[in-house]
């Protein structure tokens, strides 16, 4: 799998397709695969909803459903669940064409399980240019109208729509803000209000490849106002939603209950430079947990924050949790768990770095080849920091091993939050103020957990150790 797609929410149930080739571990003609959950935490899979056909491969996209059953798929009282994504067409593109990407729509009846494809597809046509892909579809509730982002290129187009099948051009976004190392691609756009403020903002969500802040695949984000028209934003600085190398592509559900009204935001756990290659056999890739996205106001800026959704508290072993006592530490310190494995766990440190000698702190997996997963906090540098040169297998590419760091001040105290699979640890700092996605690949689990200071003493005020239960039966 890649992408996640068509991330939409009807009738208790939160859809999740994502790109799919059924036939092979590396990327290929793609589907949208499915799967729903009824808490973003217990996922069931379904049959595949979208084949490819005489248009193309299904691509990127999104989903909505219909409420007003502008399209004329359903009715009011049956509202049509609408998906839009992109026909990639590998005869044009062989063909040396420049227009093989369009986009296409689908509508469902029956809450997802069959899909059928619109007769007057492709409803947008590609304008000359050979990336012109990944539609996100929203409505707005200021316009009365459907609003479409799509990355074409090195920025993005906005469009709006009555109806879903015509669609007007609006403005562009793009030229001379944010990072342009590479492609953008799945672009997202939706409100979103300030903690502890009567504000709203618009945020965008765009990922790069390459380009990324640690190299290879990322996404980044911005802030700004929208009037259904044209996006303004509040600065030109890049600025990522995720430091580490292994969130991409990440977008958001639609159709999320007012009552709810969370943002939550689902990314795919790897990076180009590596994602047809790593260690894993019958299956590949997989996503990030469901993230709540919120900002908050900080130095007269609009901070885009995130955090595993509450629901995935419901996963922590009560029988295996352990509150550790404070104590401080400096050097490396073994804390001894009685475990024989922490690759399924949850993680929680609140360190007080009150002693202005400390150079670093962290965090080390360690398991009996001493394979070692860092994670750390250089205060001299003013960063964190993810080494995992040697937890474990590398080998299958150059580009795995390197270092991610991403820029960092702490306070006088440091909350870290680690969620630990099989193969990814998931870093929040501070709340979610710094995020770090990592894959790792260890020969044998990790079963140490040692903490190390270097240069001064660090006081440990609290630590959670969480076993979590199984998704699957
Ligand atoms: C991003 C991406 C999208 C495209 C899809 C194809 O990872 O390249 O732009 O729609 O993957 O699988």
């Amino acid at each position: 799998m890649n992408d996640p797609n068509g991330l939409v929410f009807f009738e208790g149930e939160y859809h999740l397709f994502y790109q799919y080739y059924p036939d092979s571990t590396v990327w290929g003609p793609m589907h949208w695969g499915h799967a729903v959950s009824p808490d973003l935490i217990h996922w069931k899979y379904l049959p595949i909803a979208l084949y490819p056909d005489s248009l193309g491969y299904i691509f990127s996209g999104s989903a909505v459903v219909d409420a007003t059953n502008s399209s004329g798929f359903g009715s009011v009282e049956k509202p049509p669940m609408v998906a839009i994504f992109t026909y990639h067409n590998p005869r044009l593109e062989k063909s040396g064409s420049n227009v093989f990407q369009n986009q296409g729509i689908a509508f469902s009846l029956d809450k997802g399980r069959t899909w059928t494809k619109y007769s007057g597809n492709p409803v947008l046509k590609n304008p000359g240019i050979r990336d012109f892909r990944d539609p996100k579809i929203f409505w707005n509730e200021k316009t009365k109208k459907w609003n479409l982002i799509i990355a074409v290129y090195d920025r993005v187009h906005i469009y709006s729509s009555a109806n879903i099948k015509d669609w007007t051009f609006e403005s562009e976004f793009g030229i001379g803000t944010g990072a342009h190392g590479g492609v953008w691609e799945c672009p997202d756009l939706f409100p979103l209000k300030v903690n502890g403020a009567d504000i709203k903002k618009w945020v965008m969500l765009v990922s790069i490849n390459p380009g990324g802040p640690n190299s290879g695949s990322a996404t980044q984000y911005f802030t700004g106002e929208f009037d259904g028209h044209k996006f303004v934003p509040d600065n030109t600085n890049t600025r990522w939603i995720d430091w580490g190398r292994d969130d991409y592509a990440g977008v958001t559900w639609s159709n999320i209950p007012a009552s709810d009204g969370r943002r939550i935001f689902i990314g795919w756990m790897s990076n180009w430079k590596y994602a047809t290659v790593v260690p894993t056999t019958v299956w590949r890739s997989a996503t990030t947990i469901p993230r709540e996205l919120s900002l908050v106001a900080e130095n007269g800026k609009y901070l885009l924050i995130s955090g595993p959704v509450h629901e995935f508290t419901k996963l922590r072993n009560e029988s295996d949790s352990v509150n550790l006592k404070s104590q401080s530490f400096i050097g490396e310190k073994e804390i001894s768990f009685d475990r024989i494995s922490l690759m399924q766990c949850e993680l929680l440190f609140d360190f007080g770095l009150s002693d202005n000698k400390v150079d670093s702190l962290g965090i080390i997996l360690e398991n009996n080849l001493k394979e070692r997963f860092i994670v750390g906090y250089s205060s001299l540098q003013k960063q964190f920091y993810i080494d995992r040169k040697e937890a474990g297998n590398t080998g299958f590419s150059k580009e795995f091993a390197g270092v991610a760091t991403a820029p960092y001040t702490a306070g006088t105290g440091l909350k870290l939050h680690l969620i630990v699979d099989a193969s990814s640890v998931e870093l929040f700092v501070d709340g979610g103020k710094l995020v770090m996605t990592s894959l790792v690949f260890p020969t044998e689990k990790f079963t140490k957990l040692i903490l190390f200071s270097k240069g001064g003493n660090v006081l440990l005020s609290k630590a959670e150790f969480h076993g979590i239960e199984k998704i699957w039966p």
